[in-house]
């Protein structure tokens, strides 16, 4: 059967949008092409968009310096009500060297800076591969296309996966490891304060083996680092960085660079995330949302993109050992509080983005019981 010249094209321009947005700006994109519009009601309508300025919308910030000294239980407390409010929350004062945070950002830059076929040879369809250069939110599925190119590094078992991690630029591999350790740390001690935040143990009853066993697991649990290169949009109201969803860890430590486009869905509208010197953003994932029984939230949250700039974040996802069950803990079920989710493993969740187009919560939705 031959070919029509249109459906030629539409496969060669396929292969286009599959090199990602990087690329097609390289070659002078002026308008966005159609595989990238959005239909208008998955569009970021204003109307649903809130200001910071409204009263009474004031988005939690942590001081995690604080929760090291005498005030831990009150911001233990400012923890609880983030996690069941918003689903989060920034942290600042957390310690992490500020050279750490900005070497990880520009390194990141420079990654994108590469030309296309140094950074498409880390491209693969394999998800569980420990490398993965890639466009869109799911490229294999997304029937439109996002504004939006990635880099994902597996980041344990650190002795196996390494080795693949880019050779260029030749600093990549120092810099985004001392990254990984670094925020690896922060996230066990946050999970530590999200425990004691959640009753499961504190200042007057010692760590049972519940959460020893769970902290250790932790420390040595699942990391996975996304590197997010957004660049500008000429039309940038058509199309989206990322589509509204839910990260399917315990914790995203998000650390983004000084061009805002982040934004949470609180009380069915959207709010900016605006970004703070030398903070990270954390939200409350799928796995935690499972674990505390659903009452801390999975909090949606999306990505705009911008007319004139180019915008880096750096996404890390943390949850126990990648074989490991995520059940609802035991402690927080009771006959008041009966189990609201199945046991969940990394192998279901695989199965399901292979299978189908991811929007929104619907992973959740899937492990919810009725
Ligand atoms: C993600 C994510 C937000 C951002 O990588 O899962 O939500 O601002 N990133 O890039
Ligand atoms: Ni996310």
């Amino acid at each position: 059967m031959a070919i029509t010249t249109d459906e030629t094209k539409a496969n060669d321009d396929d292969q286009v949008y599959q090199k990602g947005v990087k690329n097609l700006c390289e070659n002078g994109v002026t308008k966005v092409p159609k595989k990238y519009i959005l239909p208008e009601f998955d569009r970021a309508d204003e109307v649903l968009q809130v200001d910071l300025t409204m009263p009474n919308l004031k988005l939690p910030v942590i001081d995690f310096s604080e929760l090291q000294g005498p005030n831990r239980s009150e911001v233990l407390k400012s923890l609880t009500s983030a996690c069941e409010k918003y689903g989060f929350f920034q942290v600042v004062n957390h310690g992490i060297p500020n050279n750490v945070i900005s070497s990880m950002i520009d390194v990141s830059a420079r990654f994108f800076e590469l030309p296309i076929e140094v950074r498409s040879k880390y491209m693969s369809s394999d998800l569980t591969a420990p490398v993965r250069y890639g466009t869109s939110f799911n490229q294999n599925k997304d029937r439109v296309f996002c504004w939006r190119d990635f880099l994902k590094l597996v980041c344990h078992p650190s002795q196996d996966v390494l080795v693949h991690w880019p050779s260029y630029p030749t600093d990549m591999r120092r810099l985004a490891v001392t990254y990984a350790k670094e925020i690896k740390n922060l996230f066990v001690m946050l999970m530590e304060a999200i425990l004691e935040s959640l009753g499961l143990w504190g200042a007057t009853m010692n760590m049972t083996e519940e959460v020893e066993k769970l902290i250790k697991q932790f420390q040595d649990g699942s990391q996975q680092m996304v590197v997010n290169c957004y660049p500008p949009c000429p039309e940038p109201h058509l199309t989206l960085g990322m589509p509204p969803h839910s990260d399917y860890g315990f914790l995203t430590l998000l650390l983004q660079d000084d061009v805002e486009g982040l934004q949470i869905q609180y009380k069915e509208k959207w709010v900016a995330v605006q970004p703070l010197a030398s903070s990270f953003v954390v939200n409350v994932g799928d796995h935690l949302e499972i674990f505390s029984n659903g009452k801390y939230r999975s909090v949606l949250h999306r990505v705009l993109v911008n007319p004139a700039k180019s915008r880096i974040s750096v996404a890390s996802l943390h949850s126990l050992p990648f074989n490991s069950m995520v059940s609802p803990s035991p402690s927080l079920i009771n006959k008041a509080n009966p189990r609201r989710y199945k046991d969940t493993d990394f192998a279901c969740f695989l199965e399901y983005i292979s299978s189908f187009e991811p929007k929104r919560k619907n992973f959740l939705e899937s492990r919810k019981l009725l």
